[in-house]
């Protein structure tokens, strides 16, 4: 009999299933951005006001991170060339560790290369075949990811729903000798999608009754959320406990790459057991550096016990000599031409490409003093108040509150603006979702109409990306909005007459 052959080629089928995409409004393709982060940003050729990036304290462009950058890439060049386990563990690694491990007052952290990472680690080391997890319907796709990774049993809860998160860890316990080795609570702190914020004290109750570990993603609550920035356990007032917090330093902390916070033991279980912890080259120096100076920029002229500690202890000689004695600008009044983040007057790197339908920036920042220091960096046996789960006092005051320095102008100015842009929109009669947080959803359903959406806003001088499936559910498109510390209130306004126009236009509102 003569055979048929019925099967396409590869590429005519993966052509296929993209002409399917453009068909169904979900293609996605690249927009190139020709500036550096900041309020605003070139994407291709126009001038706009960001609001999709998730540099929410505008330190992606901030003169302190740079210059700790190149300071790093002097001392110890561009790569750590091999894996942390090989050869390519350098001393910069572990200051990082012992800042972050100090600035989130738990016992210790581990670096991974991003957050992505992160989670399909530590999920796949801490479950397999035996044990289950639980996670929030609308966790992170790297959450998402990590579970299948794992190959443990999935539970599925509703959306902060820590009821449903008892019931299911109440009948995994009961069901017909299904006992699992180990079960594993995994959600996202502030939500990527929706800006709302996990009951995390109520999943903590959940998982301790169960005798479960929680996962807590961090990667939209650090530097965000919490009197110093640090994070959802600062926010609730939670001590550690038995709780690993991930985050990353790539959102609000403008760095690259991710850290776990948590004891001394799970650290070593993970060096021992993540894959994408052991099978992949270290950070560079440069992103490191970077990662440093913005903690120490976050603990900054606060007055707390914790950063006494952290001013005043013991200075490492390696990072001394790395960042030590240099004359640096102001990051509250910049002092350099075009460095964006903080300065004074409006960094407006954009030249001829500068698009005047929006207003110029004016000054982005509440003034401040002084120049920022050198960093110093704590021992691990000075650390013992914040170790072992045990919550300095900063952490187990809890709430947003006043806070005094750098780090309260910056909060103070992000909360700010995520006020006025939230309320703004709120009063246009826009569905905001249930955020709390500096990102502010437009929930519009629908997919063509969110694309015209942003279409006309890109048209008006505003970026904001629309968010489609597989990013959110079906039928669930929005408009991911999301506020940073430096844009102007003059920004702001601007953005919400524009919403307003538009969405009369496109007759949403
Ligand atoms: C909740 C959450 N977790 C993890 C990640 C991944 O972090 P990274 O961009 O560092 O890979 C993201 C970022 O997109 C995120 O939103």
């Amino acid at each position: 009999m003569k055979k048929v052959f019925q099967m396409k080629s590869i590429e005519t089928q993966m052509q296929d299933e993209l002409e399917g995409l453009k068909a169904s409004h979900l293609f996605r393709t690249l927009k190139k951005v020709d500036s550096e982060q900041s309020s605003r940003i070139v994407i291709d050729g126009r001038e706009c006001i960001n609001l999709s990036s998730n540099n929410y304290l505008g330190l992606a462009n901030h003169q302190a991170l740079k210059e700790a950058s190149t300071t790093a890439i002097n001392k110890y060049g561009n790569s750590a060339a091999a894996s942390r386990l090989i050869s390519g563990n350098m001393d910069l690694h572990e200051i990082l560790e012992m800042t972050t491990a100090s600035f989130k007052g738990t016992e210790d952290a581990l670096l991974f290369n991003s957050g992505y990472t992160a989670n399909i680690g530590i999920l796949q080391a801490l479950a397999d075949e035996r044990d289950a997890i639980f996670s929030d319907e609308l966790n992170h796709a790297s959450i998402i990811d990590g579970c299948r990774l794992s190959r443990a049993r999935v539970f599925i809860y509703n959306h902060r729903d820590a009821g449903h998160l008892r019931s299911l860890l109440s009948s995994s316990a009961e069901k017909g000798g299904a006992r699992y080795r180990r079960r594993v609570v995994v959600t996202d702190s502030v939500f990527s999608m929706d800006g709302d914020i996990a009951p995390i004290p109520d999943i903590i109750d959940a998982a301790e009754e169960y005798d479960a570990m929680l996962i807590a993603d961090d990667a939209h609550a650090t530097g965000v959320l919490g009197k110093g920035g640090r994070g959802a356990f600062e926010h609730f007032g939670i001590k550690n406990g038995r709780c690993i917090q991930m985050g990353t330093y790539s959102k609000a902390l403008g760095s690259f790459g991710a850290y776990i916070a948590c004891n001394r033991t799970v650290k070593e279980y993970l060096i021992n057991n993540a894959r994408s912890f052991i099978y992949t080259t270290a950070l560079p120096p440069s992103v490191i550096a970077a990662s440093i100076a913005a903690i120490k920029l976050l603990q900054k002229d606060t007055e707390t016990p914790m950063s006494q500690r952290l001013t005043k202890g013991d200075e490492n000689p390696s990072l001394l000599r790395l960042l030590s004695g240099q004359a640096l600008p102001s990051p509250l009044r910049g002092e350099g031409k075009g460095e964006g983040g903080f300065s004074g007057e409006p960094s407006c790197p954009f030249g001829a490409q500068r698009n005047m339908i929006i207003p110029p920036p004016l000054n982005p920042l509440p003034q401040g003093e002084g120049r920022y220091e050198r960093l110093t960096i704590i021992p691990p046996h000075q650390l013992e108040k914040t170790g072992g789960g045990e919550a300095c006092p900063e952490l187990v005051e809890g709430g947003e509150g006043e806070r005094r320095g750098f780090s309260g102008e910056i909060l103070n100015r992000l909360r700010e603006n995520t006020k006025l842009f939230r309320d703004g929109l709120k009063s246009l009669g826009y569905n905001t979702l249930n955020s709390e947080t500096p990102i502010i959803p437009l929930f519009l359903g629908d997919t063509e109409k969110t694309i015209l959406f942003s279409k006309r806003l890109f048209d008006e001088g505003i970026y904001a990306s629309a968010i489609r499936p597989p990013t959110v559910p079906a039928g669930a498109c929005r408009i991911r909005t999301t506020v940073s510390a430096i844009h102007s209130r003059e920004d702001i306004e601007y953005c919400i007459e524009v919403f307003r126009r538009v969405g009369i236009e496109i007759g949403i509102i």
